[in-house]
């Protein structure tokens, strides 16, 4: 066997052996050992499918669960297939560290606690733990592939993952083990393609019952509240039937803090799915909406950021924001796809595109709305007298959004791609990121074949790319700065500070109305050039300079 498919590899580089058939028995005695205690003890046996960014924290909070007296209640044990490039998770989580890396600083020491002091949490790569289950939590992923960029209709909901974890469950829960799929799902899968795989396995193990299948939807926000989001945060429930029903409401009512943050129970699955899906699709759209205000504004010498702050003066609109150079992390790029596909492909209805236009077109919008801050940059170079090809241009921030490491989708990706097409010598900083997995792996990552590198030239050149930390040194010879993402750090910059660590003036592009003016300004009296996405001002500003300049002259 080769050397790569008997180890996985942990992202600081730990090497873990993956287990032998042969192995495979005896983690079976040790979770026997560990839930027949357990049980002895009271608690209710949960099993978490996928320890991903959802399902590993959601794991902690179940095993730090308490009854009324303050004892443990839930024993859980999180478990993961034991493939080359996800098994790391479990010797990692065994040993009570985090396989997410998380800007909370509540998960470290909770993921801590449950596994060595509480020792209500273990993981495990050996499914058949799903026969001790009182209750199995679904967090596996559930993607939607695009085939073009622009055009998310031409996409697919790649759910195989999902139906071979469900199809493991049906063949070895209990017939009264209730089954929560947390996993964003096509609209309509809980009921027409998970329900359907349970009831048949149920029925080839002679099993008469229905199965207790519900559907809650996360909404977890990485970030410095991740845990928050998933445990103190409304939920969304329903039941395939009324014992599903009642059995999901208790469960969470015991793990989240439903007293403060009350639970909606829905009559359907198939409606906690659509709110899910509408609710990113409404925020995918709302964001996408500013995209032609925010063209129209650099067009017309008008500061969207400066319009935003006032419509948001409104209690009415006070949550309009800024889309930055995209909208990215793991759920609003895809969510609205996974409806637009099951109104086809799972309801059965031909007039999809008929009824499905804003929400498509919101998200083929955010998609490429990196691809402008690219012109912008080599507008600015122009400006300055010099090209794009060749020049050496910096990206501060490669997260999807500010003071987070997640890189998925991140506006920014668009832009370096982009860019590096065009013959830049890009650079990244980023506070938070250690590796850029989308650049770094692009050839498997996020899976072998679907990197965005496929539409774009010239791009392995990006799989050297190093997250750079220090800012001044990164910061050295470069010709163009990009601030694509408002994280703290880069709030507070100088611009003499900035000019003085490139060595002289440059292109400055912002993507997030991180400048304020009295900043743009400065950087024109040093000789820069300015730009920024929905700044038309910035024009203002620069003339205000050349005549304050000519004047003095
Ligand atoms: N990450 C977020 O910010 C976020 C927010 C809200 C909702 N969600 C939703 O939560 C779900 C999970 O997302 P995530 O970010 O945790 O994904 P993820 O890719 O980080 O984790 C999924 C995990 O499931 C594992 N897995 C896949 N197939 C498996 C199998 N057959 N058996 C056991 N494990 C298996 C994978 O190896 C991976 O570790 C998705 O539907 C997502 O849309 C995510």
């Amino acid at each position: 066997m080769a050397e790569s498919q008997r180890y996985s590899v942990s992202p600081a580089g730990e090497k873990f052996p993956v287990p032998a058939e042969e192995e495979y028995v005896k983690e079976l005695e040790r979770l026997e050992k560990l839930t027949d205690g357990a049980r002895a003890e009271g608690k209710e046996i949960v099993v978490v499918m996928g320890v991903g960014f959802v399902g590993a924290v959601m794991a902690a909070i179940v095993a730090d669960t308490t009854d009324d007296r303050g004892k443990s209640s839930k024993f859980v044990i999180g478990c993961q297939r034991p493939s080359t490039r996800s098994y790391w998770k479990i010797p990692l989580l065994n040993k009570g560290l985090s396989p997410v890396k998380a800007e909370d600083p509540e998960v470290d020491p909770m993921i801590a606690r449950c596994v060595k002091e509480k020792k209500t949490l273990v993981a495990t790569y050996n499914a058949d733990c799903l026969k001790y289950a009182d209750c199995v939590v679904v967090d596996v992923q559930c993607d939607y592939t695009k085939n073009e960029l622009g055009n998310m209709k031409t996409g697919e909901t790649e759910m195989a993952a999902l139906e071979a974890t469900l199809k493991t469950i049906g063949q070895k829960i209990g017939p009264e083990c209730l089954v929560l799929i947390e996993t964003t799902v096509a609209p309509g899968t809980t009921e027409f393609v998970a329900w359907p795989i349970l009831k048949k396995a149920f029925a080839k193990r002679g099993i008469e019952s229905e199965p207790l299948l519900a559907h809650s939807y996360e909404r977890v926000m990485p970030g410095k509240e991740y845990v928050k989001s998933i445990r103190d945060f409304w939920r969304v429930c329903a039941g395939c039937n009324a014992a599903a029903r009642k059995r999901v409401e208790k469960f969470l009512h015991e793990v989240l803090n439903t007293k403060d943050f009350p639970l909606t129970v829905m009559d359907r699955p198939i409606e906690s799915e659509t709110a899910k899906i509408v609710e990113n699709s409404y925020r995918a759209t709302t964001l996408a909406f500013l995209n032609e205000w925010s063209l129209f504004a650099e067009r017309n010498g008008v500061d969207l950021i400066k319009v935003i702050q006032a419509i948001g003066m409104r209690p009415t609109h006070s949550n309009i924001i800024f889309p930055g150079p995209g909208i990215g992390g793991y759920c609003l790029p895809k969510d609205g796809g996974l409806g637009y596909w099951a109104y086809k492909h799972l309801l059965g209805f031909q007039d999809g595109d008929e009824i499905f236009k804003i929400t498509p077109t919101a998200i083929d919008i955010n998609d490429t709305r990196g691809l402008h801050v690219a012109e912008l940059v080599r507008d600015a170079l122009r400006n300055m007298g010099r090209y794009i090809a060749g020049a050496d241009v910096l990206i501060c921030g490669a997260s999807y959004r500010q003071d987070v490491g997640d890189t998925r989708y991140s506006g920014s990706e668009m832009v370096v791609r982009k860019l590096t097409e065009m013959g830049a010598e890009m650079r990244v900083h980023d506070p938070y990121v250690d590796h850029w997995y989308e650049l770094e792996s692009q050839d498997t990552y996020p899976a072998p074949g679907l990197s965005w590198a496929r539409f774009f030239r010239n791009q392995h050149v990006l799989k050297g790319t190093v997250v750079q930390k220090d800012l001044e040194h990164a910061l050295e010879g470069a010709e163009a700065v990009i601030l694509a993402v408002p994280h703290e750090p880069y709030l507070d910059l100088e611009p003499t500070e900035v000019v003085q660590w490139a060595g002289a003036p440059l292109a400055v592009i912002d993507c997030f109305g991180i400048l304020p003016d009295d900043k743009i300004r400065k950087y024109f009296e040093l000789g820069c050039e300015v730009k920024g996405l929905g700044r038309g001002h910035i024009n203002r500003i620069k003339k205000e300079v050349q005549v304050g300049s000519s004047v003095e002259g």
